[in-house]
């Protein structure tokens, strides 16, 4: 229904505009008496072997919504209801912030990917903790970043800002310095910035009774050298674990003519890389943190290929757009077929 009926409509038009019109949609109909019930009968797999309990957390089912997303913490509810088992929040920044001009959102069908360099736009995160104070049970991640004017020096001020405002409203911490959008943002992935700032988390972070799980979230552009690194550093400031990854600068392997449009790629031709970070990480570290997968999962398949590779848990965010909500449906099924 989606992919025949939805999609070829939904495509048709400007993909922002798009995303702030679904958003009006659904919260539209979710007001209606009985949406939400019938969404979640229709999308949720509910069975007690798809439950997960990663860093002290217990997750309903594996499938998350990946950050960008709900970037404002608007529509977590409901898009819990097409079957998520956890959404993530942000990139949220102290001050809200535009982003960059428009357009700024690509579609590239041929490849099934997205280029995007939408440039942390958000309401700020004493918006977002407005809206998360309403959280009736859905499992939250909040992934913080900085703001565009912040120089690099300062950025930790900047995190602990998100970090102190979202503690009481969040489950688990991202802490993203991987976006290509944030000028010299990624810079702050190198050793010694990285530790420094982990660890300035981190002590923040055990100044509480229940401290939180922070898991950092990498590019998948970084060299295997870099990758050894982040094992060190996630070994030394005890966080919890990573998410990988984030969208790529590279454009290997596309085909579509707007594929030089500058920023970061995300969707089906990044899942090779996505997994084979994933599977660095798991292997050269003993697993010894968990990872979250995430990146061009568009099938059952590329969701068990994550998992397989080393991934406790996994998330979407481009593949949602090509396949629609029913592809959640679709990895849980398929999670318990090969329980059989
Ligand atoms: C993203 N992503 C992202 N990640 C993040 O940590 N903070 C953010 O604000 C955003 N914003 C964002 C906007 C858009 C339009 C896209 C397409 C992506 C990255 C996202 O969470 C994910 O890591 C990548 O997109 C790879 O997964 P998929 O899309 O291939 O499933």
């Amino acid at each position: 229904m989606y992919k025949l009926l939805i999609r070829p409509i939904l495509f048709r038009f400007d993909p922002e505009e798009v995303h702030y019109f679904t958003f009006s949609m659904v919260k539209f109909f979710s007001k209606i008496p009985g949406f939400s019930a019938i969404m979640r009968s229709n999308f949720k797999v509910k069975d007690q072997r798809l439950e997960r309990e990663v860093f002290g957390i217990k997750f309903e089912n594996p499938v998350g919504l990946a950050a960008g997303f709900d970037k404002d913490a608007k529509l977590y509810k409901e898009l819990a209801d097409f079957g998520f088992g956890f959404i993530e929040i942000g990139t949220v920044t102290p001050v809200g912030q535009e982003g960059n001009p428009k357009k700024r959102l690509f579609r590239l069908k041929e490849d099934e990917a997205i280029i995007n360099r939408m440039g942390f736009n958000n309401g700020g995160v004493i918006e977002a903790i407005e809206r998360l104070k309403k959280n009736k049970g859905t499992l939250i991640g909040g992934n913080i970043g900085k703001n565009k004017i912040t120089p690099n020096e300062n950025a930790a001020d900047d995190y602990i800002i998100c970090f102190d405002a979202l503690f009481d409203h969040v489950d688990y911490f991202v802490v993203n310095v991987s976006s290509p959008n944030t000028p010299n943002l990624r810079a702050l992935q190198d050793k010694e910035p990285l530790t420094e700032l982990l660890q300035t988390l981190q002590n923040r972070n055990l100044t509480h009774i229940n401290p939180k799980p922070i898991l950092l979230k990498i590019a998948p552009d970084l060299t295997d050298d870099q990758l050894l690194d982040i094992i060190d550093i996630i070994k030394t400031t005890q966080i919890a674990g990573v998410i990988a990854t984030n969208t790529t600068i590279s454009r290997e392997g596309l085909q579509s003519d707007n594929k030089i449009e500058v920023g970061g790629m995300s969707g089906l031709p990044l899942g090779k890389r996505s997994t084979e970070v994933i599977r660095f990480l798991s292997e050269k570290s003993n697993k010894a943190f968990p990872i979250i997968g995430v990146g061009g999962i568009h099938s059952a398949q590329d969701a068990l290929e994550k998992l397989d590779a080393g991934a406790s848990l996994i998330q979407l965010y481009t593949g949602f757009i090509y396949e629609g909500p029913s592809l959640i449906k679709k990895i849980n099924k398929k999670i318990l077929e090969r329980l059989n």
